[in-house]
């Protein structure tokens, strides 16, 4: 198995114990040194191997059976010829009836329009710390600018991130340009399950895609 776009390992975790043998790759090596840090048994037993990589870029070598890309990892890729090297790049690291799983992000603006370009404030309570988080969402086009401020005890950090909603439609023009057939949408992605800073948006408009490299497919 394959997930690109890692991080920290959540996702490789349970991949791991459930007895698979996992390649984890992302582009940023301290996410890698985390996981790295999370799941060192299981790199000591070789069950897992980190990899810094970008398929926008280059395939691997090596083929998957099954390619998970995880946590809106995918609307990182802010273009559509990016998206597509991407997506061929990993079907050339497939084998034939291998599938590939991603989930998708869905912009809270499209839900609640009335959030655009307004700050929001509120208190994450992590452990004994109290942060308060001052988040700025805007849309141009289908990229949505998130700004976060975190402050605590006189500390301050600004994130900006930039996302790229893709709908299913494009997401299945894009996922058939590369190569894949059977493509298949799964509504109600509620990422609320795992991520508790995101309690307060609406994750649940998200969905999962499926697309498979047909046997016989060859090269996308
Ligand atoms: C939101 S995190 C998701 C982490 C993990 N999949 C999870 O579910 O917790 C997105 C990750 O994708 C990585 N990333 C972004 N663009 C990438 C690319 N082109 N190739 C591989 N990893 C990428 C980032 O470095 C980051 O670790």
């Amino acid at each position: 198995m394959l997930e690109i776009g890692c991080g920290t390992g959540r996702v490789l975790k349970p991949l791991l114990e459930s007895g698979a043998s996992v390649v984890g790759v992302d582009i940023s090596h301290e996410m890698l040194a985390l996981a790295h840090n999370k799941l060192a048994s299981f790199c000591d037993s070789g069950a897992l191997r980190l990899l810094n990589h970008n398929f926008v870029y280059s395939s691997i070598p090596e083929r998957f059976d099954r390619v998970f890309v995880t946590f809106y990892t995918f609307n990182y890729l802010l273009s559509y010829e990016n998206a597509l090297s991407f997506l061929k790049n990993i079907y050339s690291s497939m084998n034939d009836g291998a599938v590939l799983l991603m989930d998708m992000f869905f912009p809270s603006i499209y839900h609640n329009p009335a959030i655009e370009g307004k700050w929001q404030q509120r208190y994450l309570n992590l452990g004994a710390k109290q942060i308060r988080l001052s988040d700025r969402r805007t849309m141009r086009g289908p990229m949505e600018k998130r700004e976060q401020v975190f402050e605590e005890d006189g500390g301050r950090q600004e994130i900006t991130t930039l996302r790229r909603f893709y709908d299913k439609n494009e997401t299945a023009r894009l996922l058939r340009e590369a190569g894949f057939s059977s493509v298949k949408f799964t509504d109600v992605y509620d990422s609320t399950l795992f991520h508790q800073l995101e309690l307060l948006e609406a994750t649940d408009r998200g969905f999962l895609v499926m697309g498979r490299r047909e046997a016989g497919g060859g090269e996308g």
